[in-house]
């Protein structure tokens, strides 16, 4: 899977997308990620890419020229399943969502800033909208992470243990059990009984059970 990020401050993406478990994926070959500049599109000597809106509303527009060139370029060297726009906006991101994302093969995800970008290029090229939730951010980077976090980490081979990321919280609409580790006892507190009693099938049974009752108490709408 190949995601292309546009951005205008493409070096807030870095550290994210270049540590740890995103990091070795790209190592293995599991996944790309690449940022690219917007400014690095614009035809503006000074490298702006945005311009005051029509009918006078405060803020900055990031115009149509610099977007369109950008998605122009990466369309002319291969097929894109999806052009995501992060938006407070768009639909609400959730798992489903990233697990249907995951499965394409490259997808260009562009990041607002500013007031927003010209609404021509959300009606005539953008093909999904995407928020990750009910609040504004400065721009849309951090949706961009979110997403690509979500989406990289159940590709298979991702996280070292495959089952570890189908059994997750949300992707059967259930939250997930407590989990404990060594030492057995710490400060008074102890693990409960049933998980070092190595009775898998009584586990399993204890882990349901938790499962379900962490969901109806913290979340019963996933219940529904
Ligand atoms: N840009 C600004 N706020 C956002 C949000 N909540 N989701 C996605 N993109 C955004």
């Amino acid at each position: 899977m190949r995601i292309d990020i546009i951005s205008v401050v493409p070096e807030s993406l870095d550290s994210f997308i270049n540590t740890s478990i995103l990091a070795r994926a790209q190592k293995k070959g599991l996944v790309e990620i690449h940022v690219h500049n917007l400014r690095d599109y614009t035809k503006d000597k000074h490298r702006r890419v945005d311009d005051y809106p029509y009918g006078g509303a405060a803020g900055m527009v990031i115009q149509c020229q610099p977007i369109f060139d950008c998605i122009e370029a990466l369309k002319a060297e291969r097929d894109y399943d999806e052009i995501i726009f992060t938006a407070p906006d768009g639909e609400k991101f959730d798992q489903p969502m990233a697990n249907e994302l995951s499965l394409k093969e490259n997808i260009i995800i562009l990041c607002g800033h500013y007031k927003g970008i010209d609404y021509r290029i959300r009606e005539n090229i953008i093909t999904k909208e995407v928020s990750i939730g009910d609040y504004v951010l400065t721009g849309g980077e951090l949706a961009a992470a979110c997403m690509t976090d979500a989406i990289v980490r159940i590709i298979p081979g991702v996280i070292g243990d495959e089952q570890s990321a189908l059994s997750d919280s949300f992707q059967d609409n259930l939250l997930e059990p407590p989990v404990y580790t060594r030492p057995a006892e710490y400060n008074g507190w102890r693990v409960p009984d049933i998980l070092l009693s190595g009775h898998d099938a009584k586990i399993a049974e204890w882990e349901l059970e938790q499962s379900l009752a962490r969901t109806k108490r913290l979340r019963p709408d996933l219940l529904k």
